[in-house]
Formats: C-alpha cells, structure tokens, sequence
C-alpha cells in the first residue's frame, strides 16, 4: 500500500526552538519532535534544557544554552546552527508593572528579550544565510498588545504589539525567498510565566471566569498551532496571527 502523505508531518524539518527549557517552548520542542523534526533547542538554564533535550522522541537534536539578551550568546547561537527549516522565537518575560513604576531599565530588559532579541535572531538567521527556501519562522506574540491588555501589563503588550508589526514586516521582506513568517497569539497558558509570584490564586480564579471555554490553555494546545505553521500545511500562509485564547478576546 503507498504511503499517505501527512501534510502537517515534520519528518525532515531541522526547527529551531528559543525558549525551550520551560512552559510552552518546551512543549513546542517536545511536540516538535514527535512530529520527526529534528530540534536545536536553547534556553538559559542548563539543567531545565537538559530536561527538556532527554524528554524529546528521536535523535539527531541539539541543545545550545544562550541568553538571547546577550549579542555575544546570539552570534554563538548564529554560528553553530545549520542551515533551517524552522526557527519559533518564543523566549520572553513579563514584568507587570504599573506605568508610575516603570524605569527605563524596565523598558529595556522586556524589550530586550521579547522584541530586540527576535528581531536580531531573524535578521542575523537571513544575514548569514541559515534559513533554506520555504522556511517557517514562527513568533510568540499573545493576545496581549494586540487585541487586548491588562492593568500593568503596558511593557508587556507594547513588546508584543511590536512583534506583531514585526512579523508583518519580515513576511513581506522574505516572500520572495518562499520564506513564511507567522505568529501564535496565546490568552493565558498555564506556564511559569503567569504564576511565579505575579498574580494571586483569586485574581487567576476570577480571570478564567472571562474566558467563555472556562480555563486557560495548556502549552502543548500552542506547541500544536506551531507545528501546524511549521508544516508543509500552511505553505500558503504569511504573516498571520493564530489565536488560541479560549474565546477570550470574543467577549
Ligand atoms: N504563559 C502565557 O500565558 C503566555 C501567553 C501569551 C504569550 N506567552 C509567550 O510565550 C512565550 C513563552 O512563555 P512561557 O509562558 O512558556 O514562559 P516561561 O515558562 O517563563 O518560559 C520562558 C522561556 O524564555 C526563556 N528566556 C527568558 N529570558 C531569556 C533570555 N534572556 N535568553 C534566552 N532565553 C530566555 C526562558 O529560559 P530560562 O528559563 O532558561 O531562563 C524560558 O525557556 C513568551 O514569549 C511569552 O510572552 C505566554
């Protein structure tokens, strides 16, 4: 019998994962894998890389540890990689704050990681020719600075909406090569990033009453929108935003 061809298979696709030692680039990594990519996973934190580098099926992977703030990190980073066929810009940070709060350095170190940091990846990865013709290059963005935003969440929404306009931008630059640029816009996922020590146990119980699905998401419920613009599926696809966020932002 022939084989059936899967549209939405990996199988082949070296992918890129920034953001991988945690929450959703972690189970972007791990769903990645299971779909016969072969990953080059990064993150800070050794130890949490490790953990997620001996959780992915199959071989052939790679993990670089990196701060992405840090250009000296980034051009390593540039210089080990192989040629790809998928990069998804996932490190970030939130910082609430409200605006009377908020320092320039503030400013800086979210916009450094969530915006210059994806910028200067995507802008190096074409300078130095390490993304094959019809590449995929997927961004986190969020809900968040795009459709909506919360109180204290100014920083956090304005880094977002900038790669919102960012993507748009690079899709348009990189058309001509077949390349593809998209990004995932996630309402709340339940990762580190919305419950170490920012926001209480009730302010996170009368948060998912607004979301008309009645819970928030799961990491891998991105992971599978990811793959989704990774995949051969979406080759007609540019510089779009994929919502997954519940219903929330219907309300
Ligand atoms: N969780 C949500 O509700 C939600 C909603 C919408 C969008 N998002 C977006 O989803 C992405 C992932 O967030 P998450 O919820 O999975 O958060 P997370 O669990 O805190 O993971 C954040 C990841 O970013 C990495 N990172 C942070 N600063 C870095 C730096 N300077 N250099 C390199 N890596 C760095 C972290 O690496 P180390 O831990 O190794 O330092 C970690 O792997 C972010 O872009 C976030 O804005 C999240």
């Amino acid at each position: 019998m022939p084989e059936l061809s899967n549209p939405f298979s990996l199988s082949g696709k070296t992918i890129l994962v920034t953001g991988a030692s945690s929450g959703i680039g972690k189970a972007i990594a791990i769903e990645c894998a299971k779909m016969g990519g072969e990953l080059i996973i990064t993150g800070r934190n050794k130890e949490r890389l490790q953990e997620t580098f001996l959780a992915l099926q199959g071989t052939h992977h790679t993990q670089i540890t990196a701060d992405l703030s840090n250009e000296a990190d980034l051009e390593a980073l540039i210089d080990a990689l192989p040629p790809l066929d998928g990069c998804v810009n996932n490190a970030g940070i939130n910082r609430p704050l409200l605006t009377q709060f908020v320092e320039k350095k503030d400013v800086l170190d979210v916009f450094d990681i969530n915006a210059f940091a994806p910028f200067l990846l995507a802008q190096k990865l074409v300078q130095h020719k390490k993304l094959k013709k019809k590449a995929s290059i997927v961004f986190t963005s969020s809900i968040s600075g795009v459709f909506c935003s919360s109180v204290g969440g100014s920083l956090y929404s304005a880094s977002k909406g900038a790669v919102n306009g960012y993507v748009k931008g690079l899709s348009l630059d990189l058309a001509n090569r077949g390349i593809r640029v998209n990004c995932v816009n996630p309402g709340v996922i339940q990762t580190n990033l919305f419950s170490e020590g920012t926001i209480t146990q009730e302010q996170l119980d009368e948060e998912i009453k607004r979301y008309p699905l009645k819970r928030f998401g799961k990491p891998e419920e991105v992971a599978y929108a990811v793959i989704y613009l990774l995949s051969d599926a979406t080759e007609w696809m540019t510089g779009s935003n994929l919502v997954i966020d519940g219903g929330f932002t219907l309300l």
